[in-house]
């Protein structure tokens, strides 16, 4: 690219998006300054968020696996199991520290300023930022600024959160023992995925949650309930339909006391050595001068802002977590990109029906596009086409046949409306089905693509050809 713009973007945030956005905004030839509060670059996500919890997943998924046995069952002997959990700690400290000071060196090799201090807005064309004491560090003039200051973790009331006994998702993070009774109130995603690390790694978990399924907002109503059979075969316990009504800390234990949810005369108390509390995140704004400026938050206190992310005052712009839509890093990096191409003068499009999820469990689960729950309710005509792992020929080489994956197709134009996979690889796999879905693929597009073999990519091929032709071929 392009033409020379004497832009000058300040966005008040950074986090993995800040290095694509820069190198777009590099090409473009802007000034970025980024206005960052924290010691480290990378937001939520680099620093406490899907970095490390992905860290720890798989680690605590190779000790799992030896000290399951599963090794084993595999001609693999290894005697005498043992944690070593610091070990385990230190090398997601690691990869967090890497990650996070190539965030800086991107800055440093890219000319993006980083000024360190809370940014606030203080005029269509200013932020000022501000040390801890409320000091000003820095007053910066700018042509744009883009607001992209995340997400907290929603409080519960009444609980109060030291990142000790009572926990975040960043203080799950970062224990320093093995909990024997882990709780955890809300089986989404930081729910399932933190909950089956310390699972793994030796403590007795129990997941409350007040829907009567599992997964969080946007999954597939079959899939969730396979992935709660699935996970509880592993160990992890299930209270659903149960709301959690107050905790309380007695010496080293917390009794967490719960009802039904529909009978709320059914109560218990339950008692747990870390409460872990996951129930959502709300978008993050505190004194950001929103206010001042006229920027009304909507009733979730997110940021409105038009197609272009631009707020209503137009040399403001908004993304990632602090506006509407999934909190998803890849889809605040994308929103990261075009809106930094809008400035410029580019188009900015993003279709938010192929934004994937992916639930780092074992196995994962991955989707993108529409659910059956969804079809049925927007009186859409559609067709399933579903393959199980346990017919792939890799996925049971690999001893890993657990899952399938769910194709669901216009009925009338066989266009795939959304790809549900629950499987060892499901993380990877999904994004297949979302470059067939951006380019608007059939099911037949699909599975007449040629797959390698073998490959669990296959059953998402022979899910394809089962959503269009009516049947597999390997099943
Ligand atoms: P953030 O990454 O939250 O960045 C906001 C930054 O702004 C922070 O660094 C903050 O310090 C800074 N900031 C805020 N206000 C100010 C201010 N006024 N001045 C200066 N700085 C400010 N998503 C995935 O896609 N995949 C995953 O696997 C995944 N795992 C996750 C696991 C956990 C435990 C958590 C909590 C989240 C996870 N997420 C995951 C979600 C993901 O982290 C977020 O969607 C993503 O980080 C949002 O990016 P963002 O740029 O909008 O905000
Ligand atoms: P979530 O929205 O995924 O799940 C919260 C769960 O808590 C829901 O199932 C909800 O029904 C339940 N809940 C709410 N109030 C409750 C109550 N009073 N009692 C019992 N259950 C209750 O939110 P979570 O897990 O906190 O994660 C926050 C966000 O972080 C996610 O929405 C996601 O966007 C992001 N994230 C993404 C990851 C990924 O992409 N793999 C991993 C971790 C987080």
């Amino acid at each position: 690219a392009t033409s020379v713009r004497p832009t000058r973007v300040t966005r008040a945030v950074p986090g993995l998006t800040v290095a694509q956005q820069r190198r777009y905004a590099s090409n473009l030839e802007a000034d970025i300054v980024v206005i960052e509060k924290g010691e480290t670059l990378g937001g939520t996500c680099l620093n406490v968020g899907c970095i490390p919890s992905k860290s720890l997943l798989n680690n605590s998924h190779y000790y799992h696996m030896a000290h399951s046995g599963d090794l084993q069952n595999r001609g693999v002997i290894v005697e005498n199991v043992k944690l070593n959990l610091d070990k385990l700690m230190e090398q997601k400290r690691n990869v967090v520290k890497a990650l996070t000071g190539g965030i800086a060196g991107l800055f440093k090799k890219n000319k993006v300023e980083w000024v360190k201090g809370h940014g606030k807005i203080t005029g269509p064309n200013q932020v000022t930022a501000l040390g801890p004491d409320g000091s000003v560090v820095n007053t910066i003039n700018t042509k744009n600024i883009v607001i992209a200051t995340g997400s907290e973790v929603t409080p519960f009331p009444g609980i109060e959160i030291d990142e000790k006994q009572v926990v975040s998702s960043t203080g799950a993070l970062s224990l320093t023992a093995v909990p024997k009774r882990f709780i955890v109130i809300g089986a989404g995603v930081i729910g399932l995925e933190l909950g089956s690390v310390w699972q793994r790694l030796g403590s007795e978990v129990t997941a409350i949650e007040f829907l009567p399924a599992i997964g969080g907002a946007g999954i597939d109503g079959e899939v969730s309930q396979s992935l709660q059979k699935i996970l509880n075969k592993q160990g992890l316990n299930f209270k659903l339909g149960t709301k959690v009504t107050a905790a309380k800390k007695t010496g080293n234990e917390i009794l967490v006391s719960v009802e039904d949810a529909k009978d709320p005369s059914k109560k218990e108390d339950l008692a747990c050595d870390v409460l872990l509390v996951c129930v959502g995140r709300r978008p993050f704004t505190t004194n950001l001068g929103l206010e001042d400026i006229g920027i009304e938050r909507d009733e979730k206190g997110r940021i409105p802002v038009n197609s272009r992310f631009q707020t209503v005052v137009p040399s403001i712009f908004a993304i990632g977590d602090c506006i509407h839509g999934p909190m998803l890093a890849h889809k605040a990096e994308d929103e990261g990109v075009i809106t930094v191409e809008g400035i410029a003068g580019g188009a900015v499009h993003i279709d938010y029906n192929c934004v994937p999820s992916v639930i780092y469990t074992h196995p994962e689960v991955g989707w993108v596009g529409k659910t059956e729950e969804d079809l049925k309710k927007e009186g859409i005509d559609y067709k399933i086409g579903k393959f199980p792992h346990l017919a792939n020929s890799r996925a049971k080489t690999n001893l890993e046949t657990d899952g399938f994956v769910k194709v669901l197709a216009d009925k009338n134009t066989d266009k795939v409306l959304g790809v549900h996979i629950i499987g060892s690889v499901a993380g990877e796999l999904i994004n297949e089905a979302v470059l067939a879905m951006e380019y608007g693929a059939s099911a037949e597009d699909v599975a007449r693509t040629c797959h390698a073999h073998p490959t669990c990519a296959e059953a998402l091929k022979e899910a394809h050809l089962a959503a269009y032709f009516g049947k597999p071929i390997n099943f």
